[in-house]
């Protein structure tokens, strides 16, 4: 049986840096209180104009991506995009990625929508797919466009300052060569006891025209987060998904060359490296000038690796996630 390995990397930010400091002159906040509990200095918006979308910024990405790979669009022959911030509420993004891209007409394209996790969810699909047999080369997107849908008043503050746009893109490829690279396992989890705990009530297919005026009012439209409970989950999931995919494989902590967990606060990946017992040359975070980038944060800490040259033939790398649903995970690859 073959197995999944990462042929190529790429990412795309927009060009618009938003520093703390520009927040706190939208809201009652501070470059201070922003590093202090989240570790963020800057994060990157698409333009306030509109029109940049996150198909947008994962056509770029893969494009990187393909490139990297020594592929081009007509060698994709499935697409795999993770987001929370689609275009539009339908079709998926994929779809509009696949036109914009070129990957020619009859590809599927299929959507992911697990947050946080959902690049990982994605990971663990293609992976399947690959395996099996039935795909060759997988477009493998996490993009996300947080910034048109965040609450510039202080009543949205604490969600505000986490978040920030990007996209990122991987192409995994079959590996028949039995040289013990790719992906070794992953895992997935999710419990919806805590959809409301982090999540959008509106749009909602529940309601008659799906956006009432009232739902405006109340700022419905923006994300509601217990950020406290965030943090408590993360930190206990993300350690016990690692050493449970790493059991799957019969590897240890010990063994991890590089770790890359979803940037959703520096504070939380702290947490996850101390309980693990990580050095510090055996993780990665880069939350610090992009915030939280959700489905994309993964890839695009993966991409900057790759290209700074942190990762070897043979490395030991893990991933491991967690956010709204709650949904989280761990894979490890041999690279
Ligand atoms: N600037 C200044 N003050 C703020 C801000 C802000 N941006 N946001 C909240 N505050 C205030 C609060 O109003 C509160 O004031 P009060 O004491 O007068 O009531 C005070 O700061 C403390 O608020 P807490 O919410 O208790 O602050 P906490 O220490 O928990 O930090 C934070 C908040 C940073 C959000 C933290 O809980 C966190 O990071 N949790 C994890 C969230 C997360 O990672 N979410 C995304 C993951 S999932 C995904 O990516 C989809």
């Amino acid at each position: 049986m073959p197995t999944s390995v990462v042929l190529g990397t790429g990412h795309c930010v927009p060009e618009r840096i938003v520093t703390n400091d520009d927040l706190a002159r939208l809201f009652d906040t501070s470059d201070a209180w922003i590093r202090e509990r989240t570790g963020i200095e800057q994060r990157r918006w698409v333009p306030d104009e509109g029109g940049t979308g996150g198909s947008d910024l994962a056509t770029e990405a893969a494009r990187t991506a393909l490139q990297a790979a020594g592929l081009g669009p007509a060698d994709v022959d499935m697409i795999v995009y993770a987001t929370l911030s689609p275009d539009h509420f339908f079709p998926g993004d994929g779809c509009f990625l696949q036109a914009k891209l070129d990957v020619p007409a009859g590809v599927p394209a299929l959507d992911v929508r697990n947050q946080c996790s959902g690049f990982l969810y994605g990971l663990a699909v293609t992976d399947s797919f690959i395996r099996s047999g039935s795909y060759q080369h997988v477009l493998l997107v996490g993009a996300e466009v947080h910034s048109t849908g965040l609450d510039r008043s202080n009543l949205g503050r604490d969600v505000t300052v986490l978040f920030g746009d990007g996209a990122a893109a991987v192409v995994l490829g079959a590996n028949d060569s039995g040289d013990g690279r790719g992906i070794l396992a992953t895992e997935l989890h999710a419990d919806g006891r805590h959809a409301k705990v982090l999540w959008t009530d509106a749009p909602s297919c529940v309601d008659r025209g799906r956006m009432t005026v009232e739902q405006i009012q109340a700022r419905r439209h923006f994300a509601e987060m217990s950020g406290r409970r965030v943090f408590k989950h993360a930190i206990e999931c993300m350690p016990a998904a690692l050493h449970s995919v790493l059991g799957k494989c019969g590897l240890a902590v010990a063994d991890i060359d590089l770790l890359i967990t979803h940037q959703a606060n520096l504070r939380i990946c702290e947490a996850v490296q101390k309980q693990l017992g990580l050095r510090d040359d055996q993780v990665f975070n880069n939350i610090m000038r992009y915030g939280n980038t959700t489905a994309a944060s993964i890839p695009l800490a993966l991409d900057e690796c790759v290209r700074a040259g942190r990762i070897r033939r043979g490395s030991i790398v893990a991933f491991a996630s967690f956010g709204a649903g709650f949904t989280w995970g761990a894979a490890v690859l041999r690279w």
